[in-house]
């Protein structure tokens, strides 16, 4: 079964959706209103569009997948790593949406949840590694991909000298705790009333202290 991590190229984003569809199934409001109608072709193309529309513009994200002994891809992570820069906050755009309320709505939720990571950036004068989304195929799960994915990126923070964080699920927890991550609070995505009796996103907010050297700037 060996496994082995690499960058992903451009013709590996329809793949890399279609496992953020497959492993967040519709268990996530915020993967449901941010990428609407994820489980279908159209949803799944668009979305991997908007991977690649990201992996074209953002030069802080790597985009990763992890092969079996068959080349196919069984997982995948989108770290970003910021070594010394503050990006400029990222804005939801396009036109993915059933309608206004909708595109409202997950802007909202795209923004609410990106407010902790956004802060950390900002605090660490942009000397951070974030774990943007760690996806496995169901079928591969417990096999140990994501712990590859995951020490992919806490070994470049280490060489960086920078903390690490994550917006972690409930599944993701046990591992991120076990690679050194510490949970610093669990954070709701707020949303206006208006929207108060729909489902709630929220995550533990974790941490994984730098190494020193500490961070240059
Ligand atoms: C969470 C996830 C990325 C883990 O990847 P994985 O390849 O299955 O995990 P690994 O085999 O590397 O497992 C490492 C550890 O993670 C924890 N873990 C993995 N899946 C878990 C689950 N379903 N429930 C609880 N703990 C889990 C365990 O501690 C596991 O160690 P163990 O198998 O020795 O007990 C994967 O299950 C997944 O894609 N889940 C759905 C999407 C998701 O939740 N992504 C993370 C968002 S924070």
């Amino acid at each position: 079964m060996p496994f082995t991590v690499e960058k992903c190229t451009e013709a590996d984003l329809p793949r890399f959706f279609e496992i953020v569809s497959l492993a967040f199934r519709h268990d996530h409001e915020y993967i449901d209103s941010v990428f609407p109608d994820h489980d279908t072709p159209a949803g799944r193309e668009a979305g991997a569009e908007r991977m690649l529309a990201t992996m074209k513009a953002d030069i802080n994200a790597i985009f990763l997948k992890v092969v079996n002994d068959e080349r196919k891809i069984i997982a995948a992570a989108k770290w970003n790593i910021y070594d010394g820069v503050v990006p400029p906050k990222p804005e939801l755009t396009g036109d993915y949406w059933k309608d206004g309320d909708e595109k409202e709505f997950a802007k909202h939720m795209f923004d609410g949840y990106l407010v902790p990571r956004c802060q950390d950036i900002k605090d660490s004068r942009g000397n951070l590694a974030t774990l943007d989304m760690l996806i496995v195929d169901p079928y591969y799960q417990r096999q140990g991909a994501g712990r590859m994915l995951v020490q992919w990126g806490t070994a470049v923070a280490d060489r960086l000298g920078v903390e690490a964080v994550v917006e972690a699920g409930d599944y993701g927890r046990g591992l991120y705790a076990q690679e050194g991550f510490e949970v610093l609070d669990k954070y709701e995505v707020p949303v206006p009333e208006k929207w108060a009796a729909r489902r709630k996103q929220w995550f533990w907010w974790m941490k994984r202290p730098a190494l020193a050297p500490a961070p240059k700037n």
